[in-house]
């Protein structure tokens, strides 16, 4: 039920922290700070590569997933959408574990992709929230995510929680390799359980965020920028904006904006910018900046550090508590998914059920 919410979105957007905190309880060990995992049949230290294979806002954890595998475990991975992947006949090898993200456990490419990575005898390992799906049946290894039944067809709930589990995951294997200390590990596991606070935090501009929409909602296209880790996040916010208001948005590495995507930019596109302060935020600023001399409407989601040095010139900004690199994506998260909900309520749309979309995708 949807208790005192307008919309099942609204409530699974509500409900993160809970159910984030939920995830994370089943995989991190506060006795001695370590990830746990679910016992596997083979060895994490013996991969020396990793696919990981999803569909829609799940491949962008799988993005996501990337970039920690790479910077914690050092092990080199590659991403694709699961209706690309069986076709590009990937070259497939003994020393790789395959990665399956889904909500529902039963998108009909991510299930193919799966039956073919495990008919060419690849270890498969599946994040998944429905614990009876089809996928959740056929993975060697299986992680839940406990978001609980998501019901909205946009997805939220389970996009944090899938990014809680990866950031486990990335964790462990890290670990597996031996190119993690102890130390490392229990630095990550304290940074992760802090995280549900600081997505309650972040739901505090629920309001905030409601008052802007209206401006967003005037618009025909928007454009969302992000580097690194908020890449994917960049991409989020464009699919979710589109799914369910139905205005035509974009996400693009903040470095690509100048290799053809400023060319749409006038007075007209609002250009919403995921930077939260660190190592890459001065170069994402100098993008935006670009975009800004060329009238983009910028709305810079940071924290306190990035709004200070950079918020200038823009129509709004979201102030986002300053959380480590590794937790940044589950808390930004949430201002995106408040973005896309408001403005689509405010364009009147059918917010739990958008056109043409179906909760759980069953066919190619
Ligand atoms: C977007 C959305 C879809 C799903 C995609 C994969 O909000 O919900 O893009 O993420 O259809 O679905 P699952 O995760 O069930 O495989």
């Amino acid at each position: 039920e949807k208790g005192n919410h307008r919309h099942f979105m609204q409530k699974e957007i509500f409900e993160q922290p809970i159910v984030v905190a939920q995830t994370l309880k089943s995989y991190l060990r506060r006795i001695d700070d370590c990830v746990s995992m679910p016992d596997m049949e083979f060895d994490l230290a013996g991969f020396d590569r990793v696919s990981i294979v999803a569909c829609g806002t799940s491949s962008y954890v799988a993005m996501i997933g990337k970039y920690w595998i790479e910077k914690f475990a050092r092990v080199p991975v590659e991403t694709d959408v699961a209706s690309e992947f069986r076709y590009r006949d990937p070259v497939l090898g003994k020393n790789q574990l395959a990665i399956f993200i889904s909500q529902s456990g039963e998108t009909a490419d991510t299930l193919a992709a799966l039956k073919h990575c495990k008919a060419a005898g690849l270890k498969t390992a599946g994040i998944i929230n429905v614990p009876t799906s089809s996928m959740a049946r056929e993975v060697d290894l299986l992680l839940p995510t406990h978001a609980g039944p998501e019901i909205g067809v946009a997805s939220t709930k389970a996009f944090t929680c899938q990014l809680a589990v990866m950031a486990a995951f990335a964790t462990r294997i890290a670990r597996a390799k031996g190119v993690l200390s102890a130390a490392e590990e229990k630095d990550i596991v304290h940074h992760l359980s802090e995280a549900p606070e600081a997505m309650n935090f972040a739901l505090g501009h629920d309001e905030d965020i409601e008052a802007m929409a209206h401006k967003i909602a005037e618009a025909r296209d928007v454009l969302y920028l992000g580097r690194g880790p908020d890449y994917p996040m960049a991409l989020e916010g464009a699919l979710k904006l589109k799914e369910i208001s139905y205005i035509h948005a974009e996400g693009y590495a903040s470095g690509e904006m100048k290799h053809g995507p400023i060319a749409l930019i006038d007075d007209h596109v609002p250009l919403i910018v995921i930077a939260p302060s660190g190592p890459l935020f001065d170069k994402t600023v100098s993008n935006m900046q670009e975009a800004q001399a060329r009238g983009a409407q910028v709305v810079l989601i940071s924290d306190a550090d990035g709004i200070a040095k950079a918020g200038e010139g823009t129509i709004a900004t979201i102030e986002m508590p300053k959380v480590h690199p590794l937790i940044a994506p589950l808390v930004y998260a949430i201002p995106v998914q408040l973005l896309a909900y408001h403005v689509a309520v405010a364009k009147g749309t059918d917010v739990d059920q958008p056109r043409n979309l179906a909760k759980s995708v069953t066919v190619e």
